[in-house]
């Protein structure tokens, strides 16, 4: 890997996990660097974020294609020309092929707001205040074929409230997901995090099915 870890982030939205990275990768000793981010919806906010922090974006709007292949194939050749390390997905929605994800094999992360295993796919929040769950959260994952799936590296938690909205729970959601997909994608770009045979492997430690788990009490120690 070259000295600093190359990351292309994918978006659709509002961007503030990117926000978040792109944060991380201000600082002196940032060990990645955001090469370009990518949308597959235009004039999303998460554009305007990427272009006020100076770095190249693009859209490719999947709208104006025929098929899912013909989309990831244009997508995945606007990836290569910038040679990443590293592929992050960071409120990218759109489901990607078996062929897609094994480019990527290893090197590309996704976060879902919820604590995987439990609902993968849209709604999370609601589905698990409506189930009585007492923890929610966020995950950060190795991307494998499958929906929301793969080694987990990490999962922030935090308790739900007695009169928790499906709103009040994303916001303290989000807060968790900002501070843990930055230091994933660090300990990936320090060669510190790898995924070998069926498991994420921290500095040779094989994380668990739900990879570090972090209460929001201790985040600020990661
Ligand atoms: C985040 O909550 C992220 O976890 C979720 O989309 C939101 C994007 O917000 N991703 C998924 O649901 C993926 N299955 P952002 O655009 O402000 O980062």
């Amino acid at each position: 890997m070259a000295t600093q870890c190359s990351v292309v982030v994918l978006i659709s939205g509002s961007g503030s996990n990117l926000q978040s990275l792109i944060d991380a990768s201000q600082h002196s000793d940032a060990p990645f660097k955001i090469a370009a981010v990518i949308s597959n919806r235009p004039n999303v906010k998460g554009l305007s974020r990427a272009s006020a922090a100076g770095i190249t974006s693009q859209c490719v709007d999947h709208t104006e294609y025929a098929s899912r292949e013909a989309f990831e194939a244009d997508l995945a050749a606007l990836i290569d020309q910038y040679q990443p390390d590293c592929v992050v997905l960071a409120g990218f929605m759109r489901i990607l092929t078996a062929s897609f994800v094994s480019r990527y094999e290893r090197r590309m992360f996704n976060i879902h707001p919820s604590l995987l295993p439990k609902y993968p796919g849209l709604n999370t929040h609601q589905r698990a205040i409506d189930a009585g769950d007492q923890l929610a959260g966020a995950t950060v994952h190795f991307v494998s074929a499958e929906l929301d799936a793969g080694p987990p590296a990490i999962q922030g938690q935090i308790a739900i409230e007695p009169n928790d909205t499906v709103d009040s729970l994303s916001k303290r959601v989000l807060k968790i997901e900002h501070k843990i997909y930055p230091k994933v994608i660090e300990w990936f770009s320090r060669g510190r995090l790898v995924w070998q045979d069926d498991a994420a492997l921290l500095d040779g430690t094989p994380l668990g099915a739900q990879g570090k788990i972090v209460a929001w009490e201790d985040i600020s120690t990661l």
